[in-house]
């Protein structure tokens, strides 16, 4: 780990082993200077570490986080005692002085990071997981150490360009033209908010609110929050029925939209889901885009969870349609199981991106005339932020597309051989058939109503999780607990599924 002069593991940062002069020059950044003298410390920032201190910081987190995925099949699937001891614990005043790093550490990984859900691991079934690719951890550390200005053209045209590749690639997954564009977000919210938002800019007016979107009664909550973020009232978001697959009813949907023109509302916007959170739903995505197509209406999916299932033959089937829409939201950190962080809006008209995010500012460089080349500011929100791309660009230049598709094909088949064994088990209904990766199921017993079947199955997921080697969460679906299980890290193989069965099964005998 370097000579122990510089090595930072064991020296507390600001003080400890530095020299007098050294001290000094601390002190003075440190705003310790006579008065009316000016702040100089003639030497480095004493926030610049040396060769040797770098090499030493990194080299010891590295060795813990190997520890740390090493551990994961044997690790508590979720461990939640000593969680508020362990926050209350960080809650301090702002430290004047630095602490050594080895400490710092050890804390992180011995206290901060232990309380809570195991995302990380192969029995995470609950949610959406994903995973967290190391590859991305690494692309993180080299963004964030050469720290270039990304999100402008110019001030880095390398590693913009790299993160325009991306967004290519990603609009190339889902079958949209050549010239489409998009840009990452950090997740599915931030796209379902932006696509909202451009398709607002670009059909509505300046006076908007008569402005109405129509949306499944099971869509992601992100969708209503995103039509509020983007200034519309709660009742603007027309929730359509949905069928007995929980995917939105065309007919309803229709008929919706015709009842609003007639009462003078504007009709502008359909979100169809490709794979809802609650049972993995697919909407009939052709059926809406002929809708959205007659009634001339911005049709947006909803594709964070499922939309990469596009890369295998069975989810191609199922999401046909989904390359029609106008826009839509991918999460790389759902289906390309990178660490959260990472998600994407996809728009087909890229001038609709354009338009409804210009503004000018003298002080900024140039931008780009070339349409291969893009400024990320001048198509999203945000103008400062880390860079995204290499997130994506690494994994996939390592490994190649052919590698995600056979994990997500993998991830369809675990889900399909659970379900038949959970079909097997006395008293347990499958109430959401898999129409990707997730199952939603419930136990039922004679003589129970409602409340009764949810309390029983409340008591059955607890028992499950109980065991913690895997980790379940449940959806409430029109008034019904329901268990499901979502397959979709990359670290989940078939012996988690088959340990799954069995605390499923032991867990089911458990409630009589
Ligand atoms: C279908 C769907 N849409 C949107 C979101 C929101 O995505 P994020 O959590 O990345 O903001 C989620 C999150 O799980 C989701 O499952």
């Amino acid at each position: 780990m370097g000579d122990l002069s510089d090595d930072v593991s064991t020296r507390p940062a600001g003080a400890g082993a530095r020299t007098e002069a050294e001290s000094e020059r601390a002190a003075a950044a440190a705003g310790q200077t006579a008065a009316g003298s000016v702040t100089d410390t003639g030497g480095p920032s004493p926030l610049e570490l040396s060769e040797a201190q770098m090499r030493a910081m990194v080299d010891a987190a590295t060795s813990r986080i190997v520890e740390f995925i090493g551990a994961l099949p044997e690790q508590p699937s979720y461990r939640l005692e000593g969680a508020e001891r362990v926050a209350r614990s960080l809650i301090e005043p702002l430290p004047e002085r630095g602490e050594a790093y080895d400490g710092l550490l050890a804390r992180l990984f011995d206290e901060v990071i232990v309380p809570g859900f195991n995302a990380a691991a192969p029995g995470y079934l609950a949610y959406i997981p994903g995973g967290g690719l190391f590859h991305t951890a690494v692309a993180d550390l080299i963004a964030d150490a050469v720290n270039r200005y990304t999100t402008i053209w110019m001030p880095a045209p390398g590693l913009a360009q790299l993160e325009a590749v991306v967004v290519r690639w990603l609009c190339e997954i889902v079958g949209y033209p050549r010239d489409a564009l998009g840009l990452l977000t950090t997740g599915g919210s931030m796209a379902n908010f932006t696509a909202i938002f451009t398709a607002r800019r670009e059909l509505l007016a300046e006076d908007f609110l008569h402005g109405t979107i129509y949306v499944s009664d099971q869509v992601h909550h992100s969708v209503q929050k995103a039509a509020m973020l983007a200034g519309f009232p709660a009742a603007a978001v027309r929730e359509v029925a949905s069928d007995e697959r929980f995917r939105m009813r065309i007919d309803e949907l229709q008929r919706r939209i015709g009842a609003d023109r007639a009462a003078g509302k504007q009709p502008f916007l359909i979100v169809g889901s490709a794979g809802t959170t609650n049972t993995g739903a697919v909407d009939d995505l052709a059926g809406i885009a002929e809708v959205a197509a007659r009634e001339k209406l911005w049709f947006h999916v909803d594709a964070a969870y499922g939309g990469f299932f596009t890369l295998t033959e069975r989810g191609r089937a199922v999401l046909a349609g989904i390359e029609r829409s106008d826009s839509l939201s991918l999460d790389p950190h759902k289906g390309m199981f990178l660490p959260y962080g990472t998600g994407s809006l996809l728009v087909r008209d890229r001038g609709a991106l354009a338009r409804a995010h210009a503004i000018d500012a003298g002080y900024l460089p140039p931008m780009q005339t070339d349409p291969d080349f893009v400024d990320f500011s001048e198509i999203s929100p945000e103008l400062s932020r880390s860079h995204r791309g290499l997130r994506v660009w690494l994994p996939v230049k390592m490994h190649g597309i052919g590698v995600f598709r056979q994990q997500l094909q993998e991830k369809l088949d675990l889900t399909e051989w659970i379900t038949e064994r959970l079909r097997e088990i006395d008293g347990l209904e499958i109430v959401a058939e898999p129409q990707l990766s997730l199952v939603a199921f419930r136990l039922v017993r004679p003589g129970l109503d409602r409340d009764g079947l949810n309390d029983l199955n409340r008591r059955f997921l607890r028992a499950v999780n109980d065991r913690k080697r895997i980790f379940i969460s449940p959806a409430i679906v029109r008034g019904d607990y329901l268990p499901r299980i979502c397959v979709l890290s990359f670290r989940t193989h078939l012996p988690n599924m088959e340990q799954t069965l069995e605390d499923i099964r032991a867990a089911a005998a458990e409630m009589g």
